[in-house]
């Protein structure tokens, strides 16, 4: 049997992470770990709790007691906090616009990495987030950094809450992906960027299919060097 290895795949809000993640998992018969849906489970519980997002002690107090699990299900990812189904609360408007500062506490991240090196411990994952190759799985065998232009990614976003029936405002959209990027890139603990040995693609004008395949060929080229 061919060895599993890890893949980590990092870039911006709405460049097709979590799709791409999914499917290269599936392929490849890994698992699919999307570290997003951690930071969103503490996120929500903050704001059902009412811990205040900036302050890092009390929202590390929270997350010691909570268990994070990503099921696989029927090819879909639940998202259970302490037995409780999340998978939907975690992605409403106001958990997306909370998340970015839950995320720049350095107690936290450092609790999250430590929980996201153990689901990885064994390989044969797929993860997706914002510091996968440059910290979480520096070892990684294969890593991505995925990007498309702010309007694209907009555009992605808005074309799929119209789909599922939300009401939906490129132009606001457009503003939220730009502020949650600046937030991310400019943390002082982990911030989003390219690591060295990251292979960067440009999703902007390739569909998702192209996306999959040329992270195929990278996992497929890796295991050629390593015979
Ligand atoms: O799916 P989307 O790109 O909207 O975001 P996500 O992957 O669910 O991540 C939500 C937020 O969590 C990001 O904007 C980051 O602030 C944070 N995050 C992070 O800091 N590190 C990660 N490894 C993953 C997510
Ligand atoms: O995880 P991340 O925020 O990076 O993005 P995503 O949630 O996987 O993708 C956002 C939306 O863009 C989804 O509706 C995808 O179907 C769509 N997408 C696309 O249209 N073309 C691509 N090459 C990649 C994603």
């Amino acid at each position: 049997m061919k060895k599993q290895i890890n893949i980590a795949i990092d870039g911006p809000a709405g460049a097709g992470k979590s799709t791409v993640a999914k499917l290269v998992a599936e392929k490849l018969s890994y698992i699919y770990i999307d570290t997003g849906a951690m930071y969103r489970s503490l996120t929500y519980k903050a704001i059902s709790n009412g811990v205040d997002v900036n302050d890092g002690k009390a929202l590390l107090n929270l997350l010691n007691g909570l268990e994070i699990n990503l099921i696989n299900k029927n090819g879909k990812q639940l998202i259970v906090v302490n037995d409780a189904d999340v998978t939907e609360e975690i992605r409403t408007p106001a958990v997306t616009n909370q998340v970015s500062y839950v995320a720049k506490h350095s107690e936290i991240r450092r609790e999250m990495v430590k929980r996201q090196q153990q689901l990885a411990n064994i390989g044969g994952t797929v993860m997706d987030g914002r510091d996968i190759g440059t910290h979480v799985l520096p070892d990684a065998e294969v890593k991505v950094f995925l990007t498309a232009s702010v309007d694209e990614r907009a555009r992605r976003r808005h074309e799929e809450q119209l789909a599922k029936g939300q009401q939906s405002n490129l132009e606001i959209l457009k503003e939220e992906i730009r502020r949650r990027d600046k937030i991310d890139s400019e943390r002082e603990v982990a911030p989003l960027v390219k690591a060295e040995d990251a292979v960067e693609i440009n999703s902007t004008a390739m569909k998702i299919t192209e996306v999959v395949e040329a992270i195929l060929s990278l996992v497929n080229e890796r295991e050629a060097t390593k015979q």
